[in-house]
């Protein structure tokens, strides 16, 4: 492993402003892991996802009024959480505030508002038309969240979202190959180190402004080699211009030594992705009776992991 890029990492972690909640989080993680552990008994260990989901944004004030967004709705994240739980997985969701989320997907923008209308004498009532949907969205997501097999963190910056992927990444990798890592998170490149970010808004009237943004270290290096060495590690890359698509996946999947890179463009990516692997690349396509493409995306990632699991050949989990 190159030791810039594990520096630069250490060094953003060294700067970035605390994390609100932290030991709270880090219990809750250990805890949900830990249930997944192989016993004394012989049970053997159940296999687990971590989905990333959702924009990073960038704060450029510390009392943040201001920031950079990246574009993610959630919807593949949120899409391939309710995949992996099919398949028997259990999933950490770490997905952004406020974007898609698992079982609610075909709900209305704003379910409150559009689904319930007053009923007279401070009650409300569900409109009949979005009776169905909204009986089955709630009855899933709350049946999905009381199996104990999900696991949601949110987050808003990339102070947040970094944090809390090295907290996941620690824990999870007591699950050796039986876990998987699943980086559909848009990521931002650059960003202002916290102690450089000024305190309150910045002021308006002066003219242009120029601001210096410092490079994001690429975590995917550190993930992949310090931080859970034995997991199967997959990442997006997102592309408008298809031409450097697949090269661009190619030169990642060598770079951070990920087992899979899953390539999309931006507007096809709801039917189709190529995943790029070490024995060259597979179209990935939804057909007519699939409703997501990542249902035969997560098949094709899982088959992959059993292979990777079977190549170690320790314990080994038929889902
Ligand atoms: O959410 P949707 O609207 O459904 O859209 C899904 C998607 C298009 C966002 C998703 O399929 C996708 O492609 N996500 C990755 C977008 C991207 O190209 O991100 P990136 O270039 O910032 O990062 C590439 C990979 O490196 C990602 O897996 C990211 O998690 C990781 N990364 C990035 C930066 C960084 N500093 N560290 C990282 O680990």
């Amino acid at each position: 492993m190159d030791a810039v890029e594990v520096r630069n990492a250490e060094t953003f972690f060294a700067s970035a402003p605390p994390l609100r909640d932290r030991d709270a989080i880090v219990a809750k993680v250990e805890e949900f892991v830990q249930r997944r552990l192989p016993t004394a008994s012989g049970n053997r260990a159940s296999r687990m996802v971590c989905i990333t989901s959702g924009g990073t944004t960038v704060p450029l004030e510390r009392k943040c009024v201001r920031f950079i967004d990246n574009f993610s709705s959630g919807h593949r994240g949120a899409a391939s959480t309710e995949c992996f739980m099919k398949a028997g997985y259990s999933v950490i969701f770490i997905n952004r505030r406020g974007t898609a989320q698992p079982f609610c997907r075909f709900l209305p923008e704003d379910p409150l508002l559009t689904c319930f209308e007053p009923a007279g004498d401070n009650l409300i009532q569900l409109i009949p038309s979005h009776a169905v949907a909204v009986q089955k969205a709630v009855t899933e997501y709350h049946s999905a969240l009381n199996s104990g097999h999900l696991l949601n963190l949110p987050y808003t910056t990339l102070f947040e979202y970094l944090e809390i992927l090295k907290i996941v990444s620690l824990s999870l990798r007591q699950l050796q190959r039986n876990c998987m890592f699943y980086l559909a998170a848009a990521v931002s490149d650059f960003y202002v180190p916290w102690q450089s970010m000024v305190e309150h808004k910045i002021q308006s009237g002066v003219g242009p402004m120029a601001m210096e943004l410092a490079q994001v270290p690429k975590m995917l290096m550190l993930l992949r080699h310090l931080w859970a060495p034995e997991a199967f590690c997959v990442s997006f890359k997102l592309e408008t211009d298809v031409k450097i698509l697949i090269k661009k996946a190619q030169a990642a999947r060598e770079k951070y030594g990920m087992h899979a890179v899953v390539a999309n463009e931006l507007e096809t990516r709801k039917q189709k992705v190529i995943v790029v692997t070490n024995e060259g690349q597979v179209l990935v396509e939804k057909d007519a009776s699939q409703a997501d493409v990542e249902i035969p995306l997560v098949d094709f990632l899982i088959a992959q992991q059993t292979s990777y699991i079977e190549a170690g050949g320790a314990n080994v989990l038929v889902v």
